[in-house]
């Protein structure tokens, strides 16, 4: 394996170009590596009940040993400290702690933390860390999950929870990751977990994940939280297929259906009047002083971005067939999308630092007969979108940090083992982790710069 130092890159970019208290991280989330799903006191998931449902994982697959990180974390740690990262970005597994969701907590699921955040801390890499990534307590589902507003307060007492176990050892907490997914994907679309159709239930869910999301900051702040308070939306720029009025509108619509749905609120303490007359009687139930909970001033904004979205009134816009470069997962790469993303948001809302705090992407990967994983395409992606970011930087957007998805190859939800977005191959049957060329080059970019001189 080649040391950071004979690793060549032509890129331009090099992490002197940012200022000095930049974080630089690799991101994972609980379920999608843990495995352990059953072990050791931990309650099922909606998403252990989502893989069951036949034909919900396109192979088949399900979180039971996932990347087995449960067992093989101070590996992973050790791995993750070779990258010269400042940070790591994880999520604890709620029913991992705290099995029903409620009451009990589970001793053995806090100490995994407990030895995961001791061990971040030791290496010198500091935890940021995610509340929900997704995986709620399926025995909370079962009472009506994230419709029912008594979630809300179940989330707010698991994030105190957190907080008194672990508030003095973080940096950093986002609530949500990504509520439109577990809204949209898993409420009104229904692939994704609990695999529910109906836009009413939908856009209730995404009202209670912004109010618990609220209410969590406050109490943390009450309970003394001394780390950065946040939260994580997927963005994307939405750009019309054609200048037709159709298209035109279709991309407004869309836009604020993904976008000022839910940086209205958080930022300007209302809902977008467009979406609520296109949600109708499907708009959801506030009560009164919701919006300024929603809206209680976070430290960052967390922003996942993988590519822009071209909208049509028509068929859907397929980048392929436009001759447009597509990741494995069929996303168009386009790196300008997060320059005039990250502009965007810094030019219409009044944020706080911004972080990246997901970016890669998902390439056919081969271990080649050298043992290597030369996946240019890749590291050619990621260095791209770090140039992009660095742009926005220099036309004023205030950015606390980025953050490669992910860290490892990994459970992909619905498209379960078939597609690999880590910087770190991992042989699924041997566990054997593999540091891809990528990993190398990450690496290299951020240790060429300690070791010039800063
Ligand atoms: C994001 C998710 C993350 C991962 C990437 C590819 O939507 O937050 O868990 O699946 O996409």
């Amino acid at each position: 394996m080649p040391t950071p130092s004979s690793f060549n890159t032509s890129s331009s970019i090099s992490k002197s170009q940012f200022p000095d208290n930049f974080v630089w991280g690799v991101a994972t989330s609980a379920f999608q590596i843990e495995g352990a799903a059953a072990i050791d006191g931990k309650g099922p998931s909606i998403w252990d009940e989502f893989c069951r449902v036949p034909g919900a994982i396109a192979d088949q697959s399900n979180g039971d040993i996932a990347c087995d990180h449960y067992h093989l974390y101070e590996q992973d740690l050790d791995l993750i400290k070779e990258l010269h990262v400042d940070a790591y970005r994880f999520s604890i597994s709620w029913p991992r702690v705290q099995p029903t969701g409620s009451g009990e907590w589970n001793e053995i699921g806090l100490q995994f933390y407990e030895r995961l955040i001791d061990g971040l801390i030791a290496r010198g890499i500091k935890p940021y860390l995610t509340l929900n990534h997704w995986d709620l307590p399926a025995a909370l589902q079962h009472q009506g999950g994230w419709e029912n507003r008594e979630t809300v307060y179940r989330f707010v007492e698991y994030a105190k929870g957190i907080h008194e176990r672990f508030g003095q050892r973080i940096v950093s907490i986002a609530t949500h990751n990504e509520p439109w997914v577990v809204a949209t994907l898993g409420h009104e679309q229904g692939i994704f977990a609990p695999g529910i159709k109906d836009r009413a239930i939908a856009a209730q869910c995404s009202h209670h994940l912004l109010l618990s999301h609220g209410m969590a900051v406050q109490e943390l702040r009450r309970a003394g939280a001394t780390y950065d308070l946040g939260i994580v939306l997927n963005l994307a720029p939405m750009h019309p297929a054609t200048d037709s009025p159709a298209d035109v509108a279709k991309t407004r619509l869309e836009d604020g259906k993904l976008l000022r749905w839910y940086m209205d609120p958080l930022f300007k303490k209302s809902y977008p009047d467009d979406i609520l007359a296109y949600l109708g009687s499907d708009a959801p139930i506030l009560h009164e002083g919701d919006l300024d909970i929603i809206g209680t001033p976070i430290d960052f904004l967390g922003i996942n971005y993988y590519s822009r979205t071209m909208v049509s009134a028509g068929d859907p816009w397929d980048p392929k067939s436009h001759g447009k470069a597509v990741s494995d997962m069929g996303w168009e790469i386009f790196p300008e999308g997060l320059t005039e993303l990250l502009l965007r948001v810094h030019h219409d809302y009044d944020v706080p630092p911004l972080f990246v705090t997901e970016n890669g992407g998902a390439f056919k990967d081969h271990v080649g007969e050298d043992g290597r994983v030369h996946d240019a395409d890749r590291q050619d992606y990621i260095e791209r979108h770090i140039a992009a970011m660095h742009l926005a930087m220099k036309k004023g957007v205030k950015m606390g940090g980025y953050m490669v998805w992910s860290f490892l190859d990994n459970f992909e939800w619905a498209s379960g083992y078939e597609k690999r977005f880590g910087i770190v191959h991992v042989d699924y049957d041997t566990q054997r982790r593999t540091l891809k060329d990528s990993a190398l080059w990450y690496q290299n970019f951020l240790h060429q710069a300690n070791t010039n001189g800063k």
